[in-house]
């Protein structure tokens, strides 16, 4: 089918087979970014989403191949945020108007349920919605949180080509992945995935596989990030140009799914200057700027020449709305929750 009449379709019925899907990502992407950002309108309205990241650890026990995290790397500095750190992190965001706190880490046991409640309760005292990234957790566990009023999770697939998940991710199962990720929605979780896209022996096939797994799950959020190699990693000579098709995987998703979260991520920032605002301007609605206070930006090194590492929050906090006012978007003031619309 011609790409303008497959656009077309995408618009109205937003359901895609897989081989339409090849045909988009196999395309140029300049249709089919320009479609996205009609059905982000239509669906979402013009305002953006800001979530205030808190990278409370950086500590994992995990030892994924891309990660600069993974347990493995010995040169990075390793970080516990104390309670304290986390609170006045959460503050900044909350005073400057932001609606939701995503605290991300490691893989790191140290957070049992009884801490992180005990850290979920403090930062309830404010009107927030809560979300969590801190990896695979058994259902017991995410009922806990749950329960605590942690509304949002935000779990990447990371892929969905069992090879290649497999030869990735050491002493780890993607049934459990899956299985994770099911359970965060049967717990009435607002659940978040994504994929990196980049990764050695990834097809234009299995992305297109990822993303009809997420209609399958039927995310709620997804956040596509460009693989950007870490050089202590045993994938530190994998491809950098993965920009042009992380934005084209977004696009098919917004396409797909067109009322859910999508964030402009920062790894988009990371490898292509106001690599946001293209993705603000190719069907995302959210952006989650860095609130993590102090020294420890620098520490949560997933990727190398991470934006923002020597900047606070409060200059985060104005260039990012700054940036969203100049392409003629707006700040939006609801939670965001899926079925806001605006
Ligand atoms: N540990 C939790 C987990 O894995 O779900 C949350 C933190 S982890 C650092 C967050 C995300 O970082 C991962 O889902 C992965 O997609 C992304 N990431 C890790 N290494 C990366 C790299 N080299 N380039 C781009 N993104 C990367
Ligand atoms: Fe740990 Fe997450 Fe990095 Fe994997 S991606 S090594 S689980 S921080
Ligand atoms: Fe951190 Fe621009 S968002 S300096």
């Amino acid at each position: 089918m011609k790409i303008g009449k497959l656009l077309e379709k995408a618009k109205t019925e937003h359901s895609l087979s897989k081989d339409d899907i090849i045909e988009l990502l196999n395309s140029d992407g300049i249709l089919l970014c320009k479609a996205a950002d009609e059905v982000r309108e239509k669906y979402k309205g013009n305002n953006v989403h800001l979530r205030g990241l808190i990278e409370f650890s950086n500590i994992c026990g995990r030892s994924c191949y891309y990660c600069g995290l993974r347990s493995e790397n010995k040169k990075v500095e390793r970080y516990r945020l104390s309670d304290e750190e986390i609170f006045l992190s959460a503050q900044n965001a909350v005073n400057a108007g932001y609606k939701t706190l995503v605290l991300q880490s490691g893989e790191d046991s140290y957070y049992t349920v009884d801490r992180l409640c005990r850290i979920i309760e403090n930062l309830r005292k404010n009107d927030v919605v809560i979300t969590l990234s801190i990896g695979e957790r058994t259902f017991e566990e995410y009922k806990i949180l749950k329960e605590a009023g942690v509304e949002r999770y935000l779990l990447r697939i990371e892929t969905t080509d069992r090879n290649l998940y497999g030869a990735l991710h050491p002493k780890m199962s993607i049934d459990n992945r899956f299985e994770c990720l099911y359970n965060l929605k049967k717990l009435g979780y607002e659940t978040g995935t994504g994929v990196l896209v980049g990764l050695p022996n990834q097809t234009i096939s299995s992305l297109a596989e990822d993303i009809l797994f997420f209609k399958e799950l039927n995310a709620d959020m997804v956040g596509i990030g460009p693989l950007i190699p870490h050089p202590e990693t045993p994938l530190k000579d994998a491809s950098k140009d993965n920009f042009d098709m992380a934005l084209k995987v977004m696009a098919v998703t917004r396409l797909v799914l067109p009322d859910i979260n999508i964030p402009a991520t920062t790894a988009m920032e990371t490898i292509r200057k106001n690599g946001r605002i293209i993705a603000l301007n190719s069907g995302a609605n959210v952006v989650m700027p860095n609130m993590t206070i102090g020294k420890y930006r620098k520490y949560y090194e997933i990727y190398p020449d991470k934006i923002c590492i020597n900047d606070s929050p409060l200059k985060c906090i104005d260039c990012i709305k700054l940036k969203i006012e100049t392409a003629g978007r707006k700040v939006s003031q609801t939670k965001g929750y899926r079925n806001d619309i605006n």
